[in-house]
């Protein structure tokens, strides 16, 4: 518990915090007028029992005098209006209390998801090598808001209720000490032993319920993503029923809960009403009078009516708390872990780091994070301003790896890239403002032609001069004439409607819409038909006059043309050199031969 409590406070922002202390001063003051009113009733009681016991007080007799109430018609009168006044406060304030405390609790919803969220925006590329992304959809969707509603809310129904709970037993204890040991004796012995009795298996539900949580995400998204895979080779059925093992798993745990949920109350109801008998025959025995019992009996009965909901709550919330503080461990530890990644807000890098001589990369080895294995070893090579440069080699070669260290994605475990002399690491966004990436598989997104060019960029600021311009390099201009929107058309989850060389040259416009003077191509024609890959290559041929070209390519005959070609074999350069020049090389001549 003090550990959940530790961590909730390391997650919330120090602005929180300042509002958590004036809701505890809330809860103080809920907590006293609770008690207030109760002590008020029992009161009335007495008084109506007796009503002259009120003028033996002198100097409340005095004020009675003074305010003309000298019946005890009176008294009740007016003491009647008087209680009423007073829980018509009570309960306005109370109402009030619970308004703000579901604002807190709901804006601290807002707040962490769209934190966390931010975090897995923000992180270096790495990170996401290393996650599933249905755990961090899961973190930001569903445990988000759980940390909000099943964790941060039943730490505050706890702290209301405990409050609340303290200040009805101290009135009680003033009162009558001894029976209300006994009270508290029987209630809080009763709830502790069943919060012991379902402790265990409340935790061992709870974190289960944490991992299918993922685990829905994640069959839903394989199924749906890999549907093509899995019609064609008829394994829908083992889809289904991943998914049904979790769903499963899920429910029986939800049963659990809810279950539970729904013992606390009629158990802690029986032992009240026995309880109030018990404490009755104690008064009597203790040789109170009528009038006295009744005062004494309704305070306790008022208080234990007011306790029994109190403690309800709190041992549910307490099991919620169990059960649903799996949800705060993993947010909690990207929260931390991630912090510094957090603020990190690249609104719209505006100034490109231009390229004035040269890319150099500089004895660069990598090993991927939790890794040992060295995927490139020393590696050095430069990129002129204005030249093209082709990198060829066998599969896991480690080409990728090569240019995703040149575009910043990756940070190298030894040397550095250096652009103009200046290591990349110091401004990368604005080097990658500089650089259009076309990966070999372009990732696009359910909506138009134009967005997907402009891509995360709002409607009303696409500049559709650029996006012409894009279209029209890219050769993507027949292709959108042909179309009845044009470049409104949808082109359905991840571009379902196209065909792989149409995708290929989006991607290709897509990078050409900030007019970057440095284009990556990692193996962009490699699924494309000779013809396709033609016309893509024409589109490469025009864009090589005026930038910079880095192209990783399968088939010889795409970086034939370029200035340099570098063979890497297992991390290391192999051979460099123009075209004519690595024929000579025997992997070189290798590839030549089978790849064309
Ligand atoms: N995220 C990763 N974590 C660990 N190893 C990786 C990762 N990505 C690639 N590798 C390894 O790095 C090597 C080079 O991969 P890559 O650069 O993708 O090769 P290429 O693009 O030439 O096919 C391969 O042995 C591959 O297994
Ligand atoms: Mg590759």
């Amino acid at each position: 518990m003090s550990d959940i409590l530790k961590k909730l406070l390391e997650i919330l922002p120090s602005k929180d915090k300042a509002k958590l202390g004036i809701l505890a001063v809330m809860m103080l003051v809920g907590g006293f007028l609770e008690v207030f009113s109760i002590g008020i009733i029992a009161g009335f009681v007495a008084v109506v029992a007796d009503p002259g016991i009120l003028f033996d007080i002198e100097p409340l007799k005095r004020v009675l005098n003074f305010l003309g109430i000298e019946t005890s018609r009176d008294i009740l009168f007016y003491g009647a209006i008087f209680l009423i006044i007073v829980f018509l406060l009570k309960n306005a304030y109370i109402v009030f209390y619970k308004y703000v405390k579901a604002r807190f609790i709901y804006h601290r919803y807002k707040s962490i998801s769209r934190k966390l969220f931010g975090i897995y925006m923000n992180v270096p590329y790495s990170f996401h090598l290393r996650r599933n992304s249905a755990d961090l959809t899961r973190n930001v969707v569903t445990e988000a808001k759980a940390l909000a509603t099943n964790v941060m809310l039943p730490v505050l129904e706890i702290a209301t209720e405990t409050v609340m709970i303290l200040g009805v037993i101290t009135l009680l204890f003033v009162v009558e000490p001894t029976v209300t040991l006994v009270t508290i004796f029987l209630l809080g012995g009763v709830s502790a032993l069943f919060l012991k009795v379902v402790r265990g298996r409340t935790k061992k539900h709870g974190e289960r319920a944490l991992e299918e949580r993922a685990r829905i995400i994640k069959t839903v998204n394989e199924g749906v993503g890999g549907f093509k895979d899995a019609t064609v080779m008829n394994r829908q059925n083992w889809f289904t029923k991943r998914f049904e093992k979790s769903v499963d798993a899920l429910s029986r745990a939800e049963i659990f809960r809810q279950a539970v949920k729904a013992t606390v109350r009629p158990v802690i109801e029986t032992i009240a009403v026995l309880g109030v008998l018990l404490i009755a025959l104690l008064l009597l025995n203790k040789g109170y009078s009528i009038g006295a019992l009744a005062s004494v009996l309704a305070l306790f009965v008022l208080s234990i009516q007011r306790l029994l909901p109190a403690i309800n709550s709190i041992v549910g919330n307490y099991n919620s708390l169990r059960y649903h503080a799996y949800a705060l461990q993993p947010i909690y530890e990207d929260m931390t872990a991630l912090k510094e990644y957090e603020e990190k807000k690249r609104e719209f890098v505006k100034d490109k780091m231009p390229l004035k001589e040269s890319i150099e990369v500089r004895k660069v080895t990598f090993v991927y994070p939790e890794t040992k294995e060295e995927v490139l070893k020393d590696v050095s090579l430069s990129v002129k301003k204005g030249s093209a440069i082709g990198l060829v080699g066998a599969t896991g070669s480690g080409k990728t790896t090569l240019v995703d260290l040149i575009l910043g994605l990756l940070e190298p475990t030894k040397g550095e890239v250096l652009v103009d002399g200046k290591d990349i690491k110091e401004s990368v966004n604005e080097w990658q403002e500089n650089i259009g990436y076309i990966p070999q598989f372009i990732y696009l997104s359910d909506d138009s032609i134009r967005n997907n060019i402009a891509f995360g960029i709002d409607e009303e600021k696409i500049d559709e001069k650029r996006i012409k311009e894009a279209v029209k390099a890219a050769r993507l201009d027949e292709f959108v004439k042909s179309l009845p929107e044009g470049l409104s058309t949808f082109i359905g989850e991840r571009g379902i409607r196209l065909s792989g060389g149409q995708r290929q040259r989006i991607g290709i416009a897509r990078a050409l819409y900030n007019d970057p003077e440095v284009l990556v191509m990692d193996e962009a024609t490699s699924s494309l038909d000779n013809v396709t890959e033609k016309f893509v290559i024409e589109a490469i041929e025009r864009l090589k006059k005026e930038r910079t070209l880095i192209i990783i390519a399968h088939r010889l005959t795409t970086v034939k043309n370029c200035d340099t070609l570098y063979l890497i074999k297992k991390g290391k350069i192999a051979a460099q050199g123009s075209y004519e020049k690595l024929l000579e090389n025997k992997d070189f001549k290798e590839m030549t031969d089978s790849g064309k």
